[in-house]
């Protein structure tokens, strides 16, 4: 239901925020749309890959594209040439011209798919600018920056959603179908992780973002500009959000239960050199330079309903793809993965003996996947993308919180800063924020049985 202005307030003044700022709260910018007018932040891989999706909604006009990179831009009006729809205005004539973007009376929400440290800033001011907003993973890198997007939120009372599309992918909804319908009983246990060689992402020859070669920083291309530094300069779990994501769903977190400790350790870093050193010997300037992310980082968290999450970022050495989910309650378990799945159930599995995964997800399908399966045919990462997409659209139009909300962005991004300061002190835990300032303890859990988003 769409929430009103005074609705709003009742519920602020419950909740102990929003009142001294009430005069700032920006409400009913998007007009009860016919079409959700949408301005797209970062038009790189990932943002083109939105921009593309966005042009076969009919309920999505394209208004706006933004990227400090013409050739980026370039790209993005041609899709939008290429889907026969009107130009979109163009921005991005420098870092802060998305801020022009912005102020742009036709444009209702928007999708900022930048380099991780423009995230919160961007999120930030699109909230300030009462624009819906949806963000790319993770929403933010330090502590201060989950606060900022919440505060921003509560502030403006503008929404917030993280993109997180692994929460959408098809199994991972079966899962939840069957987490929600109790089937594993009582949650005790989950794992996952994000299990991926990115030594082919990070780096690359500046000209194709895959084509080999071992530059990274300026001259390289898409990712490789930016997302290899965090690799050097930082040691902590760099992208926790496609592992966590559904976890954090499963166990109801801000809305019932929270996270409230966590403690990472990280190996030895050898994977990023020893690539270097093979594709360019050991006296490359870049063999000699100190990397610190550790190959493996390992973090444990723990819930307030007594549940704990061993969550693992793996992205420098050679390895299959792999989310690696294992969801466990006193009556069953799966562990389940693109190309492994199994389920045991007590008292409907043979006892002691695995079923195969496939009967249980089919059977406990989804209703988005099974109402909206053409639709997602296409779409980016084998549909889930679709789903994403619509989830923020249909929330966007109605101006409603999303299902994945300003307050899971800031507890999944927080697993960033803190596992650093874990490593950092030899595995020592560290406390959670509440991000929700005990609204966890009364908050409802989304209605995820819906099959409408
Ligand atoms: N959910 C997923 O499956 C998924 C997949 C890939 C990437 N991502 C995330 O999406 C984000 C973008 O990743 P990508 O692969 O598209 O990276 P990319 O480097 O290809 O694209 C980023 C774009 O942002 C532009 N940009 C940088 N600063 C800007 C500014 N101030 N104003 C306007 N444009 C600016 C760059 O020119 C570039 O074109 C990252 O957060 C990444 O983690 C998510």
């Amino acid at each position: 239901m769409k929430k009103s202005r005074r609705q709003f307030i009742k519920t602020s003044a419950v909740t102990g925020i929003g009142l001294a700022v009430a005069p700032t709260i920006t409400f009913g910018k998007i007009p009860g749309p016919k079409k959700l007018r949408v301005g797209f932040i970062g038009t790189g891989a990932r943002g083109l890959a939105h921009v593309r999706d966005a042009l076969s909604r009919k309920d999505i006009e394209v208004t706006a594209i933004c990227d400090i990179n013409p050739e980026m831009l370039a790209q993005a009006k041609q899709y939008i040439a290429k889907a026969g729809q009107k130009q979109a205005k163009e921005y991005g004539k420098n870092e802060y011209d998305y801020r022009n973007l912005l102020d742009d009376k036709n444009v209702d929400a928007v999708i900022i798919s930048t380099p991780w440290l423009w995230h919160t800033p961007m999120s930030v001011d699109a909230m300030k600018a009462g624009k819906y907003a949806g963000v790319e993973v993770s929403a933010a890198m330090t502590l201060q920056e989950c606060w900022d997007l919440v505060n921003a939120h509560e502030e403006t009372g503008t929404h917030l959603m993280i993109l997180e599309n692994v929460n959408y992918r098809r199994d991972v909804m079966a899962v939840l179908n069957m987490v929600k319908r109790g089937l594993f009983g009582e949650l005790l246990h989950f794992r996952g992780g994000y299990q991926h060689d990115l030594r082919e992402v990070i780096f690359n020859n500046g000209e194709q973002r895959y084509g080999g070669g071992i530059l990274f920083g300026e001259k390289a291309k898409s990712e490789a500009q930016w997302r290899t530094l965090h690799s050097l300069k930082k040691n902590a779990d760099l992208y926790p959000t496609h592992g966590l994501g559904p976890l954090a769903v499963y166990a109801d977190i801000n809305r019932g239960n929270r996270f409230t400790s966590l403690t990472s350790n990280a190996t030895k870093a050898r994977g990023i050199k020893n690539y270097i050193v093979k594709n360019a010997g050991n006296d490359h300037p870049s063999a000699q330079l100190d990397w610190k992310l550790g190959d493996i980082v390992t973090s444990t968290i723990e819930t307030a309903m007594g549940e704990t999450i061993i969550l693992t970022h793996d992205c420098n050495v050679a390895r299959p793809y792999s989310l690696g989910f294992r969801v466990q309650g006193v009556n069953g378990i799966t562990e389940f993965d693109y190309y492994n799945s199994r389920v045991y159930i007590d008292g409907k599995s043979e006892a002691h003996k695995w079923d195969e995964a496939q009967k249980w997800f089919d059977k406990y399908d989804h209703p988005l996947w099974k109402k909206y399966e053409n639709e997602a045919k296409g779409s980016g990462h084998g549909g889930m993308d679709y789903f994403v997409l619509n989830a923020f659209v249909e929330s966007a139009k109605q101006n409603i919180a999303p299902p994945l909300d300003v307050y899971d962005a800031a507890a999944w991004s927080a697993v960033t800063p803190l596992s650093e300061r874990s490593i950092e002190n030899n595995g020592m835990p560290q406390d959670f924020p509440d991000f929700t300032r005990g609204k966890w303890i009364k908050r409802k859990p989304f209605n995820w049985l819906n099959d409408k988003f």
